[in-house]
């Protein structure tokens, strides 16, 4: 099952290469080099966060009922929910036991282990949150953000931090490459969020519109609720409580909530290379992160 997910086989054991985009491990070891280190020194972290990651998606598929992932049927979908909660705990551990390959400098193995485990525990809350969120009638632009720095940038900020750390960052000048990923994570999820509605489930291979259906606070749900008034919140609502994914739609395009979320995705790309450009890498590791972030905003799947 964790071979499944991770893409490594197909659902008979026979070799596939439905990955994901591995964007965490390749943040880490661009972050390892951007300090000054050898990218190799990175890997075990790298292959640690891939892993946290990667049991989150397994668990995340069970909490919103999505049967699809990477194209294919979801390891819940494939498997049943009681072997997936196993898969994801399996590889939960296995971050763990890649991380290990640091043991050899016990005070640097020590550190990351901390910086792994406050961000899967801080990714977990998001998760709580999100699903929390699920079952309240709407929430806030700062209530989204509160959520998703939570179960995105934690993890994303834990990647370019620990690349950094490996790569022989002191504490402070981490925890500047934490806070960049964290930003990064926000904006990734911006626009993750903006993909579940309007992308091509062609080419995300995810669910389309689920995220409605299951009424998540997604971004493009909570900005339209910030843009109208009594009368347009009732037509919202009236639109969700029908289930209608249609008339749902088409409240968005009459308020032009694409466009915003186009806008406040900018924002939050911006305020990250802000931060990036405040680090002051050297031209090679400047470009390299640089292109990561416009990726994050520019990508389709
Ligand atoms: C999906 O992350 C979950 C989110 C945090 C939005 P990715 O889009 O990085 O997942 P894969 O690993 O490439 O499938
Ligand atoms: C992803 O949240 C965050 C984590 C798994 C921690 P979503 O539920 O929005 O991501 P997708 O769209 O299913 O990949
Ligand atoms: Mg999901
Ligand atoms: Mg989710």
């Amino acid at each position: 099952m964790a071979r499944y997910h991770l893409g490594w086989e197909d659902e008979h054991g026979n070799p596939s290469s439905a990955t994901g985009k591995r964007l965490r491990p390749a943040l880490c070891l661009l972050a390892c080099e951007a300090v000054g280190g050898e990218w190799r020194s990175g890997l075990p972290a790298a292959a640690a966060v891939e892993l946290v990651h990667a049991f989150s998606l397994v668990h995340d598929d069970i909490q919103d009922r999505d049967e699809e992932r990477h194209h294919r049927p979801a390891v819940w979908a494939r498997w049943g929910e009681a072997q997936a909660i196993n898969a994801g705990d399996a590889l939960l551990v296995l971050a763990h036991l890649a991380l290990a390959g640091l043991k050899d400098d016990a005070g640097l193995y020590a550190r990351c282990a901390a910086y792994l485990d406050e961000a899967t525990l801080e990714m977990v809350e998001g998760q709580v949150l999100d699903l929390e969120y699920e079952g309240r009638p709407q929430v806030t632009v700062d209530e989204w953000a509160e959520m998703v720095g939570k179960k995105t940038g934690a993890l994303f900020g834990c990647a370019l931090g620990l690349g950094a750390v490996t790569g022989g960052a002191d504490e402070d000048r981490a925890h500047e490459f934490v806070r960049l990923g964290r930003a990064l994570g926000t904006a990734f999820q911006a626009r993750d969020d903006m993909l579940a509605i309007w992308g091509d489930g062609s080419r995300t291979g995810k669910p389309v519109a689920s995220d409605l259906i299951r009424r998540k606070k997604s971004l493009p749900v909570v900005l339209a609720w910030s843009m109208v008034n009594e009368a347009g919140k009732a037509q919202l609502e009236s639109a969700r409580s029908e289930g209608s994914v249609d008339r749902t739609l088409m409240l968005f395009d009459g308020l032009g909530v694409e466009e915003e979320c186009q806008r406040e995705a900018e924002r939050m790309q911006d305020r990250a290379l802000e931060m990036l450009d405040r680090l002051e890498l050297g031209a090679d590791s400047g470009a390299e992160l640089g292109a990561a972030v416009r990726f994050l905003l520019e990508r389709d799947y």
